[in-house]
This record gives structure tokens, C-alpha cells and sequence, in this order.
């Protein structure tokens, strides 16, 4: 499939220069190549090296062009274009030269066109043809690479060493555009070859299989395997990644109905053009046999299941529903969204139970991860959502990280700003792990804050403290744009003793000067940036430190314009849109109050239905309830609170006590255990709708193939609502589109029909940013003001004493999802199989603990047994664990602690203690043969 390729990457700025190409005029901006001037007017130059996402390299010499007035056929990728410039690229002289580079080539290239599965998809064979090769002079007898081996050890490309020509655009794309400059040209001329690492199998090598390189390779050495399978692709839909909040577009090539190979879209306002593993390759999980395709309902858990028809499972969910409301109120039923939905599933459920059930008992698994981001930037700023669009990265003088690991968890940002630190921005890591960003190729961070877990806000606090008390606050900021009594309240309040970073280097195990120095660098460094992740959410005081956050950005001026803001890195594809969608029990879409009679007359005018004026429950209230035996009926939707739900013996003692679950998802994941309804699902492949990114971006998805269960997710909530006696319908996602943008201010210039148009537009979107927000609180504050609040530093109650000496702390890694339930059944699998514990070497000695070796991680709550990495990545005293395997149960040990505010649990500090054992971790077959509930504290 071609995408339109321009040669070199576009040059900002205004268009100054006019050069005339084979007689035709264009105008460029300064430093424009004349291989992009010449495709600009039109004029496609032969190039091989050459393409518009990487910086000029001028190797193959096929882009050669004559200039008048100047001497020689000078490469048109590398040459730039001067006023008054005529170029001429198709004279007798230059098209000889390229038919002679040509025949070089080709008398070294395997003459398998038929038969290369890239035959029709090859640059190579389109050059020859441009460039009018017919014949080789030269035959295939002298030393040629003919033989070279193909490296198959990616399960997802290979590399075919014979069909190589040396260009170094896989070289130059692992290191421009992923970063990870995994790849070099070793030797030279005629010996010179790509290799990866040490001229190490792909697989063994750093490569982390982003697959740049593929996309850049202009013939088929290196080759996504499926179409060396399936064939060159033949069609294409543009949708959106359904992994990441980083949100990437990307065309999906299909073959026929056959999906063959994603393409990170160069259009893509999030990623453009990039991706990382799981977006490009790891969608295997939407056809693999798992995948549970019609309704069943069984009376028991005990019982079996009985598939049934989509009708059958409708009126039974309903008619139950029905029955608990009436035997135990309104109240006794509720639901949960899922960040993986798209905006319209989600806002036909929260409708669902707002107007069908009649109650705000709706929660979102946002609750368990970003809940502290929408309440604290809601308090500062005015608004629940971060303030910048990802672009914004690359005119940051200073990065501020803060809990987020981007290589891993949201790796095409972490590509983005790479790019930028490579230029010269500085990078202060605040993270009680030492992670990639701290030291990797060509990226080393200024400043490490190696933190104790569980003391983000004593940190900000003297980070600000230093801003404060050195005179480096940003006065005229601060005196235009925030509130004066506020502000001088937290200024009075910041500057106590108690918040210098000299006297909380004992809390929080910073050194007093390094934190000195990155609080000046943050607040004299020029542009400033915070981008901050779930390491900063998931604690008891989450909501202080995004408001410690906000206050720090706001106290340096840095709100407003490209390369500053308050960033969150959002966990799933969604969790900024189900927020945005009214999935929380006090909220309707938009951040609105249930208990304001203006909202809820909007809402009821186009429902029809009377909307409570009282907050629902959330998710624990939810949960304890359900033991109480007040709360017995539940839809989940597209989420697996049985495994990724702190403190899981209590999760699961809720919801053996239900009467009734009802769960929608693609698999019959750990949470349908309880189930007694299971409803089928829908693959981002089959979703028809839109997703909103960390950046507030909505992204179309759209359908590559119909819903394999027979019916799209909305369909089946607005079938239950209509079930249960209230009529709910609508002819297609657009239509739930509508009528967002008819109640929600925010939202009220989207449509599918714009968004088609658009590509994208962020949020808000309305007569007043017709194109959308890349930037939000420029002039203004959306709140008006600024507001400071004062964030004492209050330490959790989850304590380490003798018995639980080391804090547990978790995280992502690149290859594998969240609770993997995606990524587990992708070959993704091969690069990370079960979750390991990183334990210090000192830690590790004291308990006699080696790497490989199994040992009981055990906290006040559970125990789980889990193989050991001995590391120095962690800190002496800090244990840390990724949670992506049902097996390990890393949330078996998470204790209920959660943020004061919004009940966001603290993933982030568990006291444990770590002991060898002779057990074996619980592999997932084991643990998916559990059919019984596990009975649990309560
Ligand atoms: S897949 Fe990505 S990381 Fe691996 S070699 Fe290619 S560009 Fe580099
Ligand atoms: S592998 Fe492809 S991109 Fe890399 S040097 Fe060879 S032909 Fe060029
Ligand atoms: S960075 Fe996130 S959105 Fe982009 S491809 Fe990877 S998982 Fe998908
Ligand atoms: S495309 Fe210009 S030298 Fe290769």
C-alpha cells in the first residue's frame, strides 16, 4: 500500500523560498530539501535512502539531480533549497547515473520479485522500474551477499540479510524515531551490514521490536512476518490503538477480510507515525481462540455455563435485575465502565444506569488509577485533564518525571521525548526506581530524586520550598493569572522549615542539595514541563501531590504555552474519555454534579427520565456493600476487578455475594468467575466509536471487521436498558456522539462527521475552538483564577515494621497490558512470561536470595509467590513487580489503603517481607483451573 512520501521530514516556518523545479514553480520554507520542494510540485525524484520521517542521509546516490548554475548532480535529499533555485531532474545525464546505481544494486539483490512476499511493496523494484533498468551488465558469480542469513528470532519480522542494500533507514529509525539506537552499519563497503546490538539476534539484541525499522525499509529484509504469510495488503481502515493513553492512529492493512499489518499513521496527531510493540503487532488476541463469542448465563457459579441467545441473556439479566431492585431498592444494583470501551459504550452504560436502573451507582476502573488526576487538576486548574497536547514535549527546556516509566508504559511518548532530551532539554526523574530514562543511549537525566515510595508530597513540597524561599517564584504569573489569598497562603505554608528539602531528606532519603538543584533547574530552566504517571496517583495522598504538582507549575509560571503543563500519562486506551463520559457516581458526563438541578434538567430533558440528585456508590463502597448484603446486582463492563483490584481476597468475597454479575468482556477473564451472565464483547477491530487520549485528542476507531459476537457493545447496554423498561436506541455510534456533544459543553463542536474531517480534535471542542485545545488555560485558568491549596505531607498508615520491612512497589512492562489479558494471548508472551520481583542485591544477600530463585512475597493482607531479580534498579529497602499475570497475583498482597479523596487505591506502597521458598509460582493454567471463588477476609 503507498503512502505518499515526500523524501525528507518538513521544515517549520514560513514559506520564504521560491524554486522552480522541471519549470514548475514552488515555494518552501528555508532549508526544505530539494527532493521534498521537487515532491511538493509535484514531482517525484527517484530515492532510495531518502523518506519524509527521517532526518537526510545521502547515501544511495539515486536522488541526483542537476541545478543550474552549479557544478555536478548533487543529491537532491540532502541538498537544500536556495532563492531562485532551478532545478532540473530528469535530464539525459542524471537518469543514466541512476540506471547505473541501479544496476549496482540489483546485480547484488536476490532477482526474486515474483516470489518476494514484498513483490508489489518493494521501493527497490518501483526505483528500477522509474529509473528504466532493463538489463544487468554484471552477472551474480563475483562475491555478492546472496547468501547472507535471515534472522527469524522476532516472532513478529524477519530480517533478511540477502535483500539488503545497505541504506541505513532501519539504522537511522531506531535511533531518530524510536530512540533506542539498537541497530548500526557495521564494516564498510562492500562488507558493510546491519546489525543489531553486537551483531546479536534481533530477539537478544536491545531491539524492542517497535518495528520503525521495518516501516523505513524500503525492500523486504525486514518484513512483518504476516505479510510474509498473508500477502501484500490490498485495503485499509484508519483507527486507533487500544492499548495505551498514549492513543496512536494507525491504518489497518487488511488482505480481503484478512488483517495482515498495522501501520502507525504519519497523520496521527498523538504518534505520528510511531508505535511501539503492542499497537503494532500484539492484535493476535482479537481472533485467538479465547475469544468467548455468544451469551451464557448459568443460575450458580457453581453451575456450568449454558450458551443461550443474545434475547435469552437480555431477559435474564433484566428480569433479575428487576427482582433484586425490588426486594432490596433501587439502590441494590449498579455497574462498573471500562477505559478500554470506547466514549459512546461507556456513556450508553453510565445512561443505562443512571436512567434504567435509576441510580448514580456507576464507578470506572479510573478509580483504581487516574480518579486523583481529575480531582486535583479540577481543584488548581478548573479542569480534570492534562494541560498540553504531546507535541508540546519538544519545546520543553526541562522535564520534571515524575512516577511514570514512558519506555514501558506509554513508549511512544517516552520516543517523543527522547528526541527532545537528545537535543539538550534536561530530564529530572523523580521515581524510587532507577528506570531507562535515567541512563540510556544517548539520554542521561540531570537529576535521579531516588525517593523513598509513599513520599511523592513531602518531595514536591521542598521542591517548591526551594522555589519559594530562593526568590525563584514566577511573581508576574502569579499575580495575573492565580489567586492572591490562596497563593499567599501556600506561599506562607510552603516556605515553613518543615517543607525544606533539609528537613525531609530523612523522610524521603533525597539528598537536600540534589533536590535543591532540580528545584531551581525545574523553575530557572526555562520552559518547564510535569509529566507524572500512575507512581504518583496510586498513594494516599494522591490528590495532594497532583495538587502540589499544579502548584509548583503555577508558582513558576509554567501553564499556558507550548512546553510546560501538568501532564498525566493516562494507563488506558479510554480512562481520560470514561471520565469525561459521567462514569463516576457523583459526576455526569463533563464533570458535572449529580446535585446540580441545571445539569440534571439537561440530561433529564433528552433521557426522559428523572436523574437522582444524590452521588451513587463507587467501587470499594460498592464492594463492602455487596458483604454487607445491600448490594447484589452489578454489570461490569470490559474489566477485571477480580485481578486488578487491590487487596483481591476482599474482592472476591464482594462478588461471591452478589446475586446476580453480569459481565461483558472478550473473555472469560478472572471477574466472570463470579459471573452468572457473560456478555460478549467487542476487539477495538470490531469497535466502532472514539477513544480520548491522555491529551484529550478523540481518536475515530473504526471497524476493521463487524462484531464477531453479532453486536456492538452499546447495543447490548441499550437492549438491557429497553429490557428493563426504559427505551434506549440509536441507529449508529454517531448518534450517541450527538448527543454527547447536545449535553456537554465541552464537546459540543464533535462529531463523527468533524472528526472524519479532522483526523482528531482535543477536547474542548466547541463555537468557541471550533478545531479543538491543544493547549488548555492559555489566557485564563478554566476555573478563572488559579488555585493553590496547601498539601501537608501526611505519611501513609501503611507502615514497615520488623515483621513487613521492605515496601512493594509496581509497575508496567513494555510488552505486556495492564492485567495482560490482550498482551498474554499475543507472542508478546515471549518476551516477558510471568511477573518477577526486583529485590537489592544488599536485600536480597540478608534473605539468601538469588536471581531465578522463587520467593513468598507476604503483607498484612495475602501472600504470593513470585520468581526473584536481583537488581540494583530498586533501592535497598524497596521491592518492585509488574502486575500482568493472574498467576502471581501481585494484587493478592495490595493492601485497601487509597487516596483520601477519591479511593484510589495505593498500589504503590505494600509492606512485605520476602522469604526463599521451595513453592513454585502459580502459573496461570493452574490458576485459570480455579473455578471455585476463593473465599477471602472480608
Ligand atoms: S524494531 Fe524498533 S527497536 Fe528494534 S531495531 Fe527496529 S527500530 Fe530499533
Ligand atoms: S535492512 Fe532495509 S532499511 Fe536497513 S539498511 Fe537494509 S535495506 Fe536499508
Ligand atoms: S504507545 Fe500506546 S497507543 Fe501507541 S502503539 Fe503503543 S500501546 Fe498503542
Ligand atoms: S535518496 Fe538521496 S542519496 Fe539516497
Amino acid at each position: 500500500m503507498s503512502i505518499v512520501d515526500l523524501g525528507t521530514p518538513a521544515v517549520p516556518g514560513e514559506r520564504t523560498v521560491d524554486v522552480v523545479v522541471d519549470g514548475i514553480p514552488v515555494r518552501v520554507a528555508p532549508g526544505t530539501s530539494v527532493l521534498r520542494a521537487a515532491a511538493e510540485a509535484g514531482v517525484a525524484v527517484p530515492k532510495l535512502c531518502a523518506t519524509d520521517s527521517l532526518d537526510a542521509f545521502g547515501s544511495c546516490r539515486l536522488c541526483l539531480v542537476e541545478i543550474d548554475g552549479r557544478p555536478g548532480t548533487p543529491a537532491s535529499c540532502t541538498t537544500p533549497c536556495t532563492p531562485g533555485m532551478s532545478v532540473r531532474t530528469q535530464t539525459p545525464k542524471v537518469e543514466k547515473l541512476r540506471r547505473g546505481v541501479m544496476e549496482l544494486y540489483i546485480s547484488d539483490h536476490p532477482l526474486d520479485c515474483l516470489t518476494c512476499p514484498a513483490n508489489g511493496d518493494c521501493e527497490l523494484q518501483d526505483m528500477a522500474g522509474v529509473v528504466g533498468l532493463r538489463d544487468v551488465r554484471y552477472g551474480l558469480d563475483g562475491a555478492n551477499h546472496l547468501d547472507a542469513p535471515t534472522d527469524d528470532s522476532n516472532p513478529y519480522f524477519s530480517f533478511d540479510a540477502s535483500k539488503c542494500i545497505a541504506c541505513s533507514r532501519c539504522v537511522r529509525a531506531c535511533g531518530e524515531t524510536q530512540g533506542t539506537f539498537a541497530l548500526t552499519i557495521e564494516g564498510r563497503g562492500f562488507a558493510s551490514k546491519v546489525s543489531a546490538s553486537a551483531g546479536e539476534p534481533f530477539m537478544s539484541s536491545e531491539c524492542v521490536s517497535c518495528g520503525a525499522c521495518v516501516q523505513a525499509c524500503p525492500t523486504s529484509t525486514l518484513q512483518e512476518k504476516s505479510v510474509i504469510d498473508l500477502g501484500v495488503p490490498t485495503r485499509s481502515v484508519k483507527t486507533t490503538c487500544a492499548y495505551c493513553g498514549v492513543g496512536c492512529s494507525f491504518i489497518a492493512e487488511l488482505r480481503g477480510d484478512q488483517l495482515v499489518r498495522m501501520v502507525p499513521d504519519k497523520d496521527g496527531g498523538a504518534n505520528a507515525g510511531h508505535s511501539c510493540v503492542k499497537g503494532r503487532f500484539a492484535w493476535g488476541y482479537a481472533t485467538h481462540r479465547d475469544r468467548q463469542l455468544e451469551p451464557m448465563v448459568r443460575e450458580s457459579t457453581d453451575d456450568e455455563w449454558r450458551t443461550v441467545t443474545w434475547d435469552e441473556a437480555i431477559a435474564y439479566a433484566a428480569e433479575r435485575l428487576q427482582r433484586i431492585q425490588r426486594e432490596h431498592g433501587v439502590g441494590a444494583i449498579g455497574g462498573i465502565t471500562s477505559s478500554r470501551c470506547t466514549n459512546e459504550e461507556v456513556y450508553v452504560v453510565q445512561k443505562m444506569i443512571r436512567a434504567a436502573f435509576g441510580n448514580n451507582n456507576v464507578d470506572t476502573c479510573a478509580r483504581v488509577c487516574h480518579s486523583p488526576t481529575g480531582y486535583g487538576l479540577k481543584q488548581t486548574f478548573g479542569t480534570s485533564a492534562g494541560t498540553q497536547d504531546f507535541e508540546s514535549v519538544a519545546h520543553s527546556d526541562v522535564v520534571l518525571l515524575i512516577g511514570a516509566n514512558p519506555t514501558d508504559g506509554h513508549p511512544v511518548f517516552a520516543s517523543r521525548l527522547k528526541r527532545r532530551l537528545r537535543q539538550g532539554a534536561q530530564l529530572v526523574v523523580v521515581d524510587p526506581r532507577r528506570i531507562d530514562l535515567v541512563r540510556s543511549p544517548h539520554v542521561e537525566a540531570a537529576h535521579h530524586l531516588q525517593l523513598q515510595p509513599g513520599t511523592n508530597v513531602a518531595v514536591v513540597n521542598a521542591l517548591a520550598h526551594v522555589v519559594v524561599t530562593e526568590g525563584l517564584v514566577d511573581r508576574a504569573f502569579v499575580a495575573e493569572r492565580c489567586e492572591d489569598d490562596s497563593f499567599a497562603q501556600w506561599e506562607s505554608f510552603i516556605a515553613r522549615p518543615e517543607n525544606s528539602p533539609e528537613a525531609l531528606e530523612a523522610v524521603t532519603g533525597v539528598p537536600a542539595d540534589e533536590l535543591r538543584a532540580a528545584a531551581r533547574l525545574y523553575a530557572a530552566g526555562g520552559s518547564s514541563a510535569i509529566y507524572y504517571g500512575l507512581g504518583v496517583t496510586e498513594h494516599s495522598q494522591g490528590s495532594t501531590m497532583v495538587m502540589g504538582m499544579a502548584n509548583l507549575a503555577m508558582a513558576t509560571g509554567n501553564i499556558g504555552r507550548p512546553g510546560v503543563g501538568v501532564n498525566p500519562l493516562r494507563g488506558q486506551n479510554n480512562v481520560q474519555g470514561s471520565c469525561d463520559m459521567g462514569s463516576f457516581p457523583h459526576e455526569l458526563p463533563g464533570y458535572r454534579h449529580v446535585s446540580d438541578a441545571s445539569v440534571r434538567g439537561i440530561f433529564e430533558a433528552v433521557w426522559g427520565r428523572a436523574i437522582d440528585p444524590e452521588p451513587g456508590l463507587r467501587i470499594p463502597n460498592m464492594l463492602d456493600a455487596a458483604i454487607a448484603g445491600r448490594y447484589l446486582g452489578m454489570f461490569v463492563q470490559g474489566e477485571d476487578i477480580a485481578q486488578s483490584d487491590p487487596n483481591v481476597q476482599h474482592v472476591h468475597a464482594a462478588l461471591a455475594s452478589l446475586e446476580l454479575l453480569v459481565v461483558q468482556d472478550l473473555f472469560l477473564n478472572e471477574t466472570a468467575k463470579f459471573a452468572h451472565v457473560f456478555l460478549p464483547g467487542t476487539s477495538f477491530l470490531e469497535k466502532d466509536g472514539t477513544f480520548t487520549n491522555a491529551e484529550r485528542r478523540i481518536n475515530r476507531v473504526r471497524p476493521v471487521m463487524p462484531p464477531r459476537s453479532g453486536k456492538h457493545e452499546w447495543e447490548a447496554a441499550c437492549e438491557l436498558a429497553t429490557a428493563m423498561g426504559y427505551p434506549m436506541s440509536y441507529d449508529h455510534a454517531s448518534q450517541i456522539m450527538d448527543e454527547i456533544a447536545a449535553t456537554t459543553p465541552t464537546f459540543a463542536g464533535v462529531s463523527f462527521e468533524r472528526l472524519d474531517a479532522h483526523g482528531s480534535v482535543q477536547w474542548p471542542c466547541n463555537d468557541a475552538a471550533p478545531d479543538g485545545t491543544p493547549i488548555m488555560h492559555v489566557d485564563a485558568f478554566v476555573r478563572g483564577k488559579g488555585h493553590f491549596v496547601e498539601t501537608p505531607y501526611v505519611p501513609t498508615d501503611e507502615r514497615t515494621n520488623r515483621k513487613f520491612p521492605l515496601i512493594l512497589t509496581t509497575g508496567r512492562i513494555l510488552s505486556q497490558y495492564n492485567v495482560g489479558a490482550q498482551t498474554r494471548r499475543t507472542e508478546n508472551i515471549r518476551w516477558h512470561s510471568e511477573d518477577v520481583v526486583e529485590v537489592h542485591p544488599h536485600d536480597a544477600e540478608t534473605r539468601g536470595i538469588a536471581t531465578g530463585q522463587a520467593v513468598t512475597i507476604t503483607s498484612r493482607v495475602g501472600e504470593t509467590v513470585l520468581r526473584a531479580k536481583v537488581t540494583d534498579r530498586v533501592p535497598q529497602g524497596v521491592v518492585y513487580t509488574t502486575f500482568h499475570f493472574p498467576g502471581s497475583g501481585a494484587n493478592v498482597v495490595t493492601t485497601e489503603y487509597s487516596d483520601w479523596a477519591t479511593n484510589c487505591p495505593e498500589y504503590k506502597v505494600t509492606a512485605v517481607e520476602l522469604a526463599p521458598t521451595s513453592r513454585a509460582p502459580v502459573t496461570d493454567a493452574e490458576k485459570h483451573a480455579e473455578h471455585r471463588p476463593v473465599a477471602g477476609r472480608a
